[in-house]
């Protein structure tokens, strides 16, 4: 082969796997977001954009002479989507860092190309526990699906639930869900009677509900992602299930504080556990919920709002650190370790797991000035997550 040839293969080839590591060189440090702003999972995405540009509002978007410019691209959840959209922000735009990732295997899909291209990826929404394991170029902003149904399962147990049927929806933090609450539910004492998994598109309950019924457990545990808690606690009540005296636990998700006031009378009493509830009794979090609902026409932040605030948080502190020079690996060396308040109570990202450390906390849905709210009723402080001991 003639050199010349060589030699453009073989910058095709680099710029194909994004392995470009030129990052902006001008007055602005980009930040490309990903986000289903269409389709199923839209109400994640508005959430998350919300929370990003509420952090950048009240605390300056020129940082170390930089001027922080948020990239805003719609992955419509798809993961081919988002990896293609990150490849083009990455080689196109030259983003010095990659963050969002509404949905788990958005966050799978991407990671070659953060790790390929040296580019921090701030996960501020996906949970599934393993995400963090796929490039050393991730840091997490939102939380573990463990994290969270182990602290159920420890309630559940002492709080005389002594049978129950699992449902989830059928991908990665699902089936974390299923894992971890059964493995800690068993240890514990507890059985699990069966085990149901619903498809992430679509999803009809019914079915599956019918079964729960049959079982006649103590409770149901659940699992839904953000935004398909009403139509699963709707068909829940359609069922009969409440008046069958089946209680039910769930992973945070369900009674995600974004839809929770349409989910109606069905919520009330229903016991969860999640590392945010917009009813968190602290003085920062009530000037956040202040300040986003200010911003964003009334709305309430949901836990996907506060993962991109505190995720906006870590990039611009690191930026900070690193005088505005925007270089992935110094970026990404001086997200590890950052500790500090969050909406949600003290974080840090654990500079070893580049995974969050953060209180979790059981909550039920009580009304307050008729409005239905996550009412904390205990907390487990700094749980790190129980995924990567294993
Ligand atoms: C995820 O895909 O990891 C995910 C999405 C929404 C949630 C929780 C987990 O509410």
């Amino acid at each position: 082969m003639q050199k010349r040839h060589m030699m453009a293969l073989t910058a095709a080839c680099l710029m194909g796997l994004g392995l470009t590591t030129a990052q902006a060189q001008d007055d602005t440090f980009k930040v490309g977001l990903l986000l289903p702003m269409t389709g199923p999972f839209a109400s994640t995405g508005k959430q998350l954009e919300a929370g990003a540009r509420l952090y950048l509002a009240q605390n300056g978007s020129t940082v170390a002479g930089k001027k922080i410019e948020l990239i805003l691209r719609d992955d419509t959840s798809t993961p081919d989507v988002t990896k293609r959209l990150a490849q083009e922000l990455v080689v196109n735009q030259k983003v010095n860092v990659l963050a969002g990732f509404g949905l788990t295997p958005l966050a799978f899909a991407t990671a070659p190309v953060a790790t390929q291209s040296k580019t921090p990826m701030v996960v501020m929404a996906a949970a599934t526990s393993s995400i963090t394991q796929a490039s050393p170029y991730i840091v997490r902003s939102s939380f573990t699906v463990p994290q969270v149904v182990t602290a159920l399962a420890d309630w559940a147990y002492k709080n005389n639930i002594k049978k129950v049927v699992s449902l989830v929806t059928d991908y990665g933090p699902g089936v974390d869900s299923e894992k971890f609450f059964k493995d800690t539910f068993i240890a514990n004492g507890g059985v699990v009677v069966e085990t149901l998994r619903v498809p992430l598109r679509n999803p009809d309950f019914a079915p599956f509900l019918q079964k729960v019924r049959d079982a006649k457990p103590d409770a149901l545990f659940a699992f839904v992602p953000a935004g398909v808690g009403t139509a699963l606690m709707k068909q829940f009540t359609e069922r009969g299930l409440d008046k069958a005296g089946i209680k039910v636990i769930a992973e945070g998700s369900v009674t995600d504080d974004d839809i929770l006031n349409d989910m109606g009378e069905v919520a009330l009493g229903l016991v969860t556990a999640h590392h945010y509830s917009a009813a968190h009794n602290s003085p920062q979090n009530k000037k956040f919920v202040e300040a986003f609902a200010k911003a964003n026409n009334g709305m309430r932040p949901n836990f996907m709002a506060v993962g991109a605030y505190d995720g906006m948080r870590v990039i611009v502190e690191a930026l900070k650190a690193t005088q505005g020079k925007g270089d992935g690996d110094a970026l990404l060396a001086a997200m590890k370790g950052q500790i500090f308040e969050s909406p949600r109570g003290s974080m840090y990202i654990d500079a070893q797991t580049r995974d969050v450390v953060h209180n979790i906390y059981i909550r039920k849905v009580e009304r307050k000035n008729g409005q239905l709210y996550n009412t904390e009723i205990e907390t487990i402080k700094d749980v790190k997550d129980p995924g990567k001991a294993r």
